[in-house]
């Protein structure tokens, strides 16, 4: 098994095999998840830090649990409560805790392109856990394998990614993966949340659910990121849900055992339908739950054997 990154910034540097390999550990990790002995010992004697800039609920409880149930000793920073708001700069932060010698950094950031900075300038491993409209490479990650596992196979599935595209880094590593493994990918939303320049992808564009969804295998949809918005991008909610929301009606225009993905958290009644999403049958969204921790289990783990052999290394040569 080789993965040969100091980092997981982004799936933009990943090639298909690293993908494969990422996926097939957290595969097993996923078998551990669900045995009554959940630990392994991967990450043992290893300091996982967490500093997450933006609010999280799931990415930050599944890299802690990952790091834990790996045997790291993990530290959440509040960066609410950090020096952070007493005007200490981003990098000054990293460098403190830097000289506290960590193995693995987690980092969520407000800004695209911060956590590539940061990773310049520590002397761990870091794991992008999103920044800014960039990447969050373990979500897409975790969507592969939900995907994978649920459909037999991650490559010629036609696949459809829905709703705010433009704020979404969730959708820009989704693009970006799905790609790499060869599958065709529909975009579907309003003009205004569609990035411009999005044709150099290789996707298709929708604007019309019914028609972007026609026979798909799988439809992703995202959440509608007000946070991001200054105002003007949808007439209104009701409008949105009425054109871009996913009900039963329009999934019926997908594949008959085409499954439904959300990254969470979801606005239910905007974007997705509440019971379409509680619908077990048709709805994976706990499975990426699942997944995200096995993933990030796997990331951390491939990380951490690099980081030791380099290390190794390092010490052989002194
Ligand atoms: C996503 C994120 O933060 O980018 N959430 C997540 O990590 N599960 C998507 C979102 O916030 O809509």
């Amino acid at each position: 098994m080789s993965f040969d990154h100091a980092h997981l910034l982004g799936i933009e540097p990943l090639a298909p095999h690293d993908i494969t390999t990422i996926l097939d550990l957290a595969d097993q990790y996923a078998d551990l998840g669900r045995s009554s002995a959940k630990h392994g010992t991967a990450l043992a004697g290893l300091t996982q830090i967490n500093m997450f800039f933006e609010n999280s609920t799931r990415t930050q409880a599944s890299f802690e649990l990952a790091g834990k149930r790996l045997g790291a000793d993990v530290m959440s920073m509040a960066m609410q409560a950090s020096s952070i708001k007493k005007g200490e700069t981003l990098i000054d932060t990293a460098m403190t805790l830097n000289a506290m010698h960590p193995d693995l950094l987690v980092v969520r950031h407000p800004h695209s392109g911060a956590v590539d900075l940061l990773a310049q300038k520590v002397n761990c491993a870091v794991l992008n856990a999103g920044d800014g409209r960039h990447e969050h490479p373990t979500q897409a990650l975790l969507d592969a394998l939900t995907i994978r596992r649920a459909k037999g196979r991650l490559h010629r599935l036609s696949i459809a990614i829905c709703g705010d595209i433009a704020h979404s880094r969730v959708a820009r590593s989704n693009i970006i993966l799905l790609g790499k493994m060869e599958n065709r990918i529909r975009l579907i939303g309003p003009p205004t949340l569609m990035p411009a320049g999005i044709a150099e992808f290789g996707v298709e564009v929708f604007d019309d659910m019914k028609k972007g969804l026609e026979g798909v295998d799988v439809v992703m949809m995202l959440r509608l990121q007000r946070e991001r918005m200054d105002g003007g991008f949808i007439p209104s909610e009701r409008e949105y849900y009425h054109r871009y929301g996913l009900d039963a009606e329009k999934l019926a225009h997908a594949a008959p055992d085409a499954i439904v993905m959300h990254p969470g958290p979801m606005n239910r009644g905007v974007e997705i339908d509440g019971e379409l999403a509680d619908d077990l049958r048709r709805s994976v969204i706990q499975q990426q739950v699942e997944m995200g921790v096995a993933v990030r289990m796997a990331a951390m783990d491939l990380l951490a054997r690099g980081l030791r052999a380099r290390r190794n290394t390092k010490a052989v040569m002194a």
